[in-house]
């Protein structure tokens, strides 16, 4: 339908957004000040207990200084009452007495057949109630009092009943005036395509109203009394009133409880639901017999920003909560977040609340999981990951979790979350030689190089290697000044940053800082200035301490990024061959005493053989290891030690 030109602003100009706003707010009358027409409150649209709400209401605009909601009469109409655009002007001209011009026919005759319908469902409704009184009912209302649901929570939520026969309902509503095919239409009674006589579609079963965000019954869910009926719950088919997709069971009722508290619960049934609203948590909706589409996700958020949801802590639950995961990525900004409370086995909230009453129930909720867990333990729980390829795969499938959360801020936060899980995931596991001279944490990222006991050492290499650990240190001042200096390339370096075991705990430190500051610090940050803030000192000094870092050029701020970033990528490479090599020798090393002298020296060739493909420089003959060249190979690692060849590596 198409409006007139100025009818929108004629309207707009009629309506007081204040008197709108007015009927979901509480003024706060110190604030406000009516005669300039200058009114605050409480955001409607988050919880709040100050009032960050302005209405100006000359202007007719409203904006929360809180979360930054803002429009006009209008968008305020659609967002509170969960409405379109026509269906606001329509509900506000109706209130500022201006007649809605003529709609075009189709419209009309759309809107006047969706009338219809819900009329139907309506009257099926209270006939349904009413049923639920009668003699033949006595089983279905025993079968409501098993379960426990009060004589006020049946009426709060229409439960009703649909009597055993064909023709029941049809014949009643036959009486009054509706007609079979719009019966059939409203997804009420059965049309045998053979062209046989009509009949109810709901026969025997306990009847749940559906009821849309405007309070319209569209459709029903309704339950079966015995396991021998199937199915357990049959709901209306879709109609031109009743899209599965959506809407929610008991969004009405959920959106006003979630507007005073903030919170809303989302779970699978209509049983939950309701034993929820009877133990008085009133802020719980239910997808209607199908997954959750986008647009319910999309509804959630409309009525809280922090939706959790009751998962089933069955693998169907899980599943669904993975699928509900998958959808949710994509649309996730800071103020659209899911949590998941996970119910005990084979549990959903109606038996929670059997089993433990509200207050097992609000555990549960508080105990509630954000999202990045479950994205978390769906890779990893059960995940062998003991060679680099299954970690490296791993590590593709988070990212490419990661690459599917749109708005920037949040995806920065996400990895960092993940990364920090990440890093405690591969952290060598704690052992006694390594941790007590590191003070490596076990679960937390590596800080530090592993160093053999000196004694352990010596009797490898026959002396301490202090010659290692300073070009070790040099190297890592290199990379963390470089990184520094080029915030870009800190973010691209991120992951080798996070794996690289640092020789000195004090590097460790600023690298931690610089990892949390490249993702956290607010826009606009020097990143130097960031991560001075989080260890409490320049970190500078201390990196340009070697006379070779602050002769690079390559290092230095405003340098050329890309050979800033060959010059990272060279001291990472040769650092992580360095370590890795330290590591098998002193791996040797440890095991020197426990194993035979022949083990040892394959480990020793493989180290010069690793280090010698890391570094790119050919070793010597005596790779070609047998028993008795045992001896000349660890004289030639110590020899390459001596001379560093990660130093100058030599293109071969
Ligand atoms: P459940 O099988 O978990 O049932 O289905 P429930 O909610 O615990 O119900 P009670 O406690 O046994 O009465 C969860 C939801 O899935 C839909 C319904 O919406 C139900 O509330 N469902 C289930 C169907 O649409 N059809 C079915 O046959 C079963
Ligand atoms: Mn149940």
């Amino acid at each position: 339908m198409s409006l007139p030109p100025g009818f929108v602003d004629e309207l707009r100009g009629r309506v007081s957004l204040a008197q709108v706003v007015g009927r979901k707010v509480t003024w706060d009358n110190r604030k406000s000040n009516a005669a300039r027409g200058d009114w605050w409150a409480p955001c409607p649209f988050h919880n709040e207990k100050t009032a960050s709400f302005h209405v100006d209401d000359a202007k007719g605009y409203y904006y929360c200084f809180g979360c930054h909601a803002k429009g006009d009469a209008f968008g305020f109409v659609q967002k509170t009452e969960n409405i379109g655009f026509m269906e606001a002007v329509e509900l506000l001209a109706r209130e500022a007495g201006m007649t809605m011009p003529a709609r075009d026919p189709a419209a009309a005759a759309k809107a006047a057949a969706n009338q219809g319908l819900a009329e139907a469902v309506e009257a099926a409704v209270q006939f349904y109630r009413l049923q639920l009184n009668t003699a033949r009912a006595a089983e279905a209302r025993a079968y409501l009092d098993r379960r426990g649901l009060a004589p006020a929570t049946r009426e709060r939520f229409e439960i009703g009943y649909a009597p055993e026969g064909r023709t029941a309902l049809l014949d009643h509503l036959k009486a009054k005036g509706f007609a079979p095919a719009l019966l059939a239409e409203a997804g009420l009674v059965g049309l045998p395509e053979a062209g046989g006589s009509a009949y109810d579609r709901f026969r025997g079963r306990i009847t749940f109203p559906i009821r849309d965000a405007r309070g319209r019954a569209i459709g029903f869910g309704a339950r079966a009394l015995t396991s021998d009926q199937q199915p357990k719950y049959l709901n209306s088919p879709e109609t031109p009133l009743f899209d599965k997709g959506r809407t929610l069971y008991n969004i009405a009722p959920a959106r006003a409880a979630a507007g005073k508290s903030g919170e809303l619960l989302v779970c699978e049934g209509y049983m939950d639901v309701i034993a929820l609203a009877q133990a008085g948590i009133e802020h719980a909706v239910a997808p209607l017999g199908t997954a959750i589409t986008e647009t319910q996700l999309q509804l959630l958020w409309r009525l809280a920003p922090e939706p959790v949801v009751a998962l089933d802590g069955d693998a169907a639950g899980r599943k669904a909560a993975q699928r509900l995961i998958d959808l949710a990525l994509p649309l996730l900004t800071p103020g659209h977040a899911l949590r998941f409370a996970v119910m005990p086995a084979d549990q959903d909230p109606d038996d929670v609340l059997r089993a433990g009453g509200a207050a097992a129930m609000q555990a549960l909720v508080a105990a509630s999981l954000p999202m990045v867990e479950l994205i978390w333990s769906r890779e990893t729980e059960g995940a062998v990951l003991d060679s680099p390829e299954r970690r490296a795969a791993l590590d593709g499938r988070l990212k490419a979790h990661l690459a599917r959360i749109a708005d920037p801020g949040l995806r920065a936060h996400y990895q960092a979350e993940i990364r920090s899980r990440r890093a405690a995931l591969f952290a060598p596991p704690p052992r006694p030689t390594r941790s007590d001279r590191t003070g490596t944490r076990p679960g937390s990222r590596p800080a530090t190089i592993a160093t053999a006991a000196p004694a352990t050492r010596a009797s490898l290499l026959g002396r301490p290697t202090p010659g290692v650990e300073a070009e070790a240190r040099i190297r890592e001042c290199a990379i963390l000044a470089g990184c520094l200096n080029n915030p870009g390339l800190a973010a691209a370096f991120e992951e080798r940053l996070d794996r690289m075991p640092f020789s000195c705990a004090d590097l460790a430190e600023i690298r931690d800082a610089l990892l949390s500051a490249v993702t956290g610090a607010p826009e606009g940050t020097r990143l130097r200035d960031a991560v001075a803030e989080r260890i409490g000192r320049d970190p500078m000094p201390d990196l340009l301490a070697p006379g070779q870092v602050r002769a690079n050029r390559h290092l230095g701020p405003g340098a050329d990024p890309e050979l800033a970033a060959r010059a990272i990528e060279e001291e990472l490479t040769r650092h992580a061959a360095v370590a890795g090599w330290r590591a098998e020798l002193i791996d040797a090393a440890r095991e020197l005493n426990a194993e035979t002298a022949e083990s040892v020296g394959w480990r020793l060739r493989d180290a010069a053989e690793a280090a010698h493909k890391a570094a790119s420089r050919p070793i010597s003959e005596s790779a070609e290891v047998d028993a008795e060249a045992e001896e000349m190979l660890s004289a030639g690692l110590q020899d390459l030690l001596d001379r560093q060849i990660w130093k100058k590596p030599r293109k071969t």
